[in-house]
């Protein structure tokens, strides 16, 4: 049997969605603590979770040597520095997205794990899906053949309530607008079954509410192999909904419209040549019972990294695409201009805005 981690729940928010993950993995977590500022918001978590105890003081969460694993689930600006001095307390963290601000705070991230021998694993838990997953297998199984084409949608409804929050619609507090909060999920997705970005144009609007960064983003990607990626997101949306749509040189793979899992819909796999559409559904077909996913997926392929047996699902290296991806799109709307990566650590844009 592994290892039970102790766990603690830094941030009361979505810190109940790493929760519920935890506890769909309850041979491996035992989640002790929740620590929120608010003693409130962590008290609603406890009362849900009674063998846990709340915290208000992170320092105290840190200096308990009983806690293996601290989740991050604060707002952005703190991600860095709470990560920082999770790792020097010899813990092992995961941290919600976006990990820190630019490639460059990455990096100190990744050299603070190295320095420490704890891993840093961002949270993209979007890859723990059955759509996602299914369509990796695809890949895997040579059935998908080269990208040629995506587009995705990030097509949300978010209201005044919802930049009521102080953190939110601010550039020092949220670190961005929608590219960095709403679309960095699909972005990631995208690069995860279709390969890394290499060209980034862009075009950034504040269009819905008078905020500080901008709430809808258009954006033209070329990706390693050549092929063409568009990405469209606002907050401005009727309703909430997310579309991705991945054409391969075999098959073209759709999602449905589910706004926050968009793995979780039932998504398509059609072959270009029908003679081959039955290769593709024995797959399918063969993808088996329900797995956990989303955090709880996430959570179960993490476990046997934190016991060294295998690599983390997701690594620094995938929060440094997607902050490179995020500090290109930024860089090519405000020059007007095409931006190429992987970004050099001297390129204007590496050390964030
Ligand atoms: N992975 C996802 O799908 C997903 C979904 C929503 C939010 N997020 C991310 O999660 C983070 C939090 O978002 P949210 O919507 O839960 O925000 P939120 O404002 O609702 O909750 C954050 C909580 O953190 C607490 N907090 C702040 N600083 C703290 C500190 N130093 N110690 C203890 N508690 C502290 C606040 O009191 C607050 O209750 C953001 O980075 C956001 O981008 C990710």
């Amino acid at each position: 049997m592994s290892p039970r981690f102790k766990v603690a729940i830094v941030g009361a928010g979505v810190g109940v969605q790493h929760m519920i993950g935890y506890l769909l993995n309850p041979r491996t977590y035992d989640v002790t603590t929740i620590c929120d500022l608010d003693r409130q918001r962590a008290g609603a978590l406890v009362a849900m979770l009674p063998t846990a105890r709340s915290q208000t003081e992170v320092e105290r969460v840190l200096a308990d040597p009983s806690i293996d694993v601290v989740s991050i689930c604060t707002p952005p600006f703190t991600h860095l520095e709470l990560a920082l001095r999770a790792l020097e307390a010899g813990k092992h963290v995961v941290v919600e997205k976006p990990v820190a601000g630019s490639p460059a705070e990455v990096d100190r991230l990744a050299e603070a794990a190295k320095a420490s021998g704890r891993l840093v694993v961002p949270v993209f838990q979007y890859r723990f899906a059955r759509g996602p997953r299914i369509l990796r297998q695809l890949i895997d199984a040579g059935l998908a053949g080269p990208p040629v084409a995506a587009s995705l949608e990030v097509h949300w409804n978010r209201g005044r309530d919802y930049y009521a929050v102080p953190w939110r619609g601010k550039r020092a507090t949220e670190l961005g607008g929608t590219v960095m909060s709403h679309m960095i999920h699909a972005h990631d997705l995208l690069t995860y079954l279709a390969g890394p970005v290499v060209r980034v144009h862009a075009e950034v609007a504040t269009l819905v509410h008078p905020l500080e960064v901008e709430d809808t983003a258009a954006v033209a990607m070329r990706l390693d192999n050549g092929a063409l990626a568009t990405s469209s997101a606002t907050i401005g949306a009727a309703r909430d909904t997310s579309r991705y749509r991945l054409v391969f040189a075999h098959l073209t793979a759709e999602s449905g419209l589910a706004p926050y899992a968009p793995g979780e819909d039932p998504w398509t796999f059609t072959a270009r040549d029908p003679a081959r559409q039955s290769e593709i559904d024995a797959v399918v077909q063969a993808y088996g019972p329900p797995r956990r996913n989303g955090f709880a997926g996430l959570f179960q392929e993490l476990a046997p990294a934190l016991t060294g047996a295998a690599e983390p699902p997701i690594t620094l290296a995938d929060a440094h695409a997607a902050l490179s991806l995020v500090a290109a799109i930024y860089h090519s709307a405000e020059t007007s201009s095409a931006v190429d990566l992987p970004l050099s650590p001297k390129a204007p844009a590496y050390g964030g805005r």
